[in-house]
């Protein structure tokens, strides 16, 4: 039995979170919710952090959902409470004002797709399995899957696997719109990454600025999105990386990012 249930390690700007309950195929029970939310505002508010990536410990799993043991014994007002705590804990990671990637490095099951589905990107190991099983426990999803799953990849594919609660391939689910690529699985690490590298060295601002109108206008109506893009757009002026990135174009060089 691991000692912490989560995991907190740094390369450079990059983050790296990680589910540490691998015995259990890092499900995730109330203490381990609360240790996450602690990590994610911690990366929130580290200037030094410019992106986050998300996995889980061991071979066999990214997470296997939410700690069914824990959850059998709950009431309805604890099972209620239980779901608004995962959706806390979603919705941090969701609205953090940097990127987060999450590795999915095998089993993302219940509240462990609700968990990827939460973070920005997915890469997904091929061997990687991905699903809403709730159905099979008398459940629905809690932490969200629900609704980010019908937003990630519509109607058909939320009532897909919300009902009939088999697993899919990391390839159906690429085919799906539900993660952004799959690897080999002695590739995920490398791949994963790269794209944090990239993130990492990109601009802040212009990040977070991409994740608040993607975030907002997949909540309004065109004419409000359109309007905060505008905002945003503007605001981007007053930044120096913007000054220095048009600038490198324009001297054929590489931009240098401060985050100001
Ligand atoms: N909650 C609590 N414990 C879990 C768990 C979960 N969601 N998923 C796995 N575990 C535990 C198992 O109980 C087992 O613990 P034990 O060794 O103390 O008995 C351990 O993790 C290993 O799991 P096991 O089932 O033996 O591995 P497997 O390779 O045979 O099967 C899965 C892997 C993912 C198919 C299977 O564990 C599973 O179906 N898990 C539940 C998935 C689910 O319904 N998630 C949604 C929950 S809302």
């Amino acid at each position: 039995m691991s000692d912490t249930p989560v995991s907190v390690a740094d390369q450079g700007a990059i983050r790296r979170i990680t589910v540490n309950r691998p015995d259990k195929l890092n499900a995730l029970d109330a203490a381990t919710l609360d240790t996450l939310f602690a990590a994610f505002e911690a990366a929130a508010g580290d200037p030094a952090v410019r992106v986050v990536v998300l996995t889980g410990a061991g071979p066999k799993a990214f997470v296997a959902g939410a700690d069914i043991a824990e959850m059998s014994a709950l009431s309805a007002v604890e099972g209620r409470d239980f779901s608004l705590r995962g959706q806390r804990l979603m919705r941090r990671i969701e609205t953090l004002p940097k990127p987060v990637i999450a590795m999915v490095n095998g089993f993302a099951l219940g509240g462990g797709l609700e968990l990827a589905m939460a973070c920005h990107l997915r890469i997904a190991s091929e061997n990687a399995k991905v699903g809403q099983p709730e159905i099979n426990l008398g459940l629905i999803p809690g932490f969200g899957g629900s609704q980010r799953l019908l937003r990630l990849a519509g109607r058909a594919a939320a009532l897909e696997l919300c009902l009939l609660g088999a697993p899919i391939t990391a390839e159906r689910a690429y085919q799906l719109g539900i993660v952004n690529k799959v690897v080999a699985a002695d590739a995920l690490e490398a791949e994963t990454l790269q794209w944090a590298e990239q993130l990492a060295q990109a601009a802040p601002l212009a990040l977070r600025g991409n994740l608040d109108v993607i975030h907002v206008g997949g909540e309004c109506a065109i004419e409000e999105g359109l309007q905060y893009e505008s905002a945003q757009f503007g605001l981007m002026f007053s930044t120096e990386d913007m000054r220095e990135g048009t600038r490198a174009f324009l001297e054929r060089r590489k931009p240098q990012f401060a985050g100001r």
